[in-house]
């Protein structure tokens, strides 16, 4: 007899995309380059490491405040005023377990199953998932490959039912890169207010954009600050994927929800690596530009790289650590191309199609994770397979 809730047994089944078939595949560990993830390569900057080591060296072991040390929320609503445009108070700040867990308690907290949720098409997989396990239905929107995915306010509208109750927004955009500007923002922004929605806006890649980008906040729009929840990370910005550090801004009564769920799954965020956090925001934004600097270079080598390959086209992406390029050129499915880059070169790129239909013809690849050394034997041996395939 089964055990298992509904919520598990009736979500559609999570993939984790060409990870899982590399590491299964015949191609021996050491020989894959792995472009299909989504971390930095960079190592979490010394002070903020130290602040972490000393704050567990002077006994800050114990329980702290469940929203999140007071101290750390005082500074992020100093940077959310000065950065984000966001005027906050600390009560409508929630420290979490990165951007995921932000998004798992507001999704938790609002949405009712058979809730409708709207994704801009390519979507974030693992943000459809939580939509799932709340019991709400997932309704893609797809957005135009050919218009550079940029958000057109009337093909979301047209997804708009009596039943949705919040559009996901991830800006800057990853798979796409898409760093999306001030009129397509006030465009989302209107559709929101008119029909009476929420936004998840998940900006985990705020300060990964490159050139003349400008990252926008969708909540300081006017009329946004009630209707949004805000996710941000210390994830990609300041290198600290594994440190598990993100948190939510939004309405004391939405935060006040929230904490009903965080407090229940986890407690709070555990306390000497919120030290680490402070440090960040305080004194993080050298190590900030520097790898920026860093990784507009990998990005500048990559798209160059992928657009002297026969029959891929790639836009350079404005933000995150991704390039996207299209491959509609080779007249087969992302997921079978990236399936025989793997099985012919040892690379791991993710299949466009993995983010929607509106990813099809694309692919995936992180420019962010891998060193220097890799990156550049990656690309060759892209580029073989490309030239290859192009020569029948
Ligand atoms: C769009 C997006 N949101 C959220 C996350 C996860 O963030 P975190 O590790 O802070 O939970 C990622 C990680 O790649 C991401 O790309």
């Amino acid at each position: 007899m089964s055990k298992l809730a509904r919520r598990i047994t009736e979500a559609s089944p999570k993939s984790f995309g060409m990870y899982e078939k590399a590491m299964a595949s015949a191609t021996p560990a050491a020989e894959l380059i792995h472009l299909e993830v989504g971390r930095p390569c960079h190592d979490t900057p010394d002070n903020i490491v130290e602040a972490a080591v000393d704050a567990l060296r002077r006994g800050e072991v114990h329980y702290s405040d469940m929203r999140g040390l007071l101290p750390l929320r005082e500074a992020l609503a100093v940077k959310l005023a000065s950065e984000n445009g966001m005027d906050v108070g600390v009560d409508q700040i929630l420290v979490t377990n990165g951007l995921t867990h932000a998004a798992f308690a507001a999704i938790m907290a609002t949405i009712d199953p058979g809730d409708e949720v709207i994704h801009l098409e390519p979507f974030y997989p693992q943000h459809v998932g939580k939509v799932e396990l709340a019991g709400g239905r997932m309704v893609a929107a797809p957005l135009d490959a050919e218009d550079n995915f940029r958000i057109n306010p009337d093909l979301i509208e047209a997804k708009i039912t009596p039943k949705t109750k919040a559009i996901v927004l991830i800006n800057p955009c990853n798979p796409t890169g898409r760093v999306y500007d001030a009129k397509e923002l006030q465009a989302l922004a209107e559709l929101a207010i008119r029909h009476d929605l929420l936004i998840f806006s998940d900006e985990v890649y705020e300060k990964v954009v490159y050139d003349d980008a400008k990252h926008i906040s969708i909540a300081s729009l006017p009329g946004m600050a009630e209707r949004t929840i805000s996710f941000f990370a210390f994830t990609k910005a300041y290198a600290m994927d594994g440190w598990r550090l993100g948190y939510a801004v939004a309405s004391p009564a939405l935060v006040k929800a929230m904490l009903n769920v965080t407090t229940n799954d986890v407690t709070h965020v555990s306390t000497f690596s919120q030290h680490g956090a402070l440090e960040a925001v305080r004194n993080g934004e050298t190590a900030v530009r520097q790898m920026n600097k860093e990784d507009r270079e990998r990005r500048d080598n990559m798209v160059q790289a992928l657009n002297q390959m026969p029959g891929v086209r790639c836009a350079l992406p404005e933000g995150t650590i991704y390039a996207f390029p299209d491959v509609r050129a080779l007249g087969k499915p992302s997921q079978q191309i990236a399936e025989e880059i793997l099985a012919e070169t040892g690379v791991v790129v993710e299949a466009g199609s993995f983010y929607g239909a509106a990813g099809e013809g694309h692919l995936r690849l992180c420019f962010g994770a891998e060193s220097d050394d890799r990156l550049a034997e990656a690309l060759n041996r892209l580029s073989q397979y490309f030239n290859q395939r192009t020569n029948g």
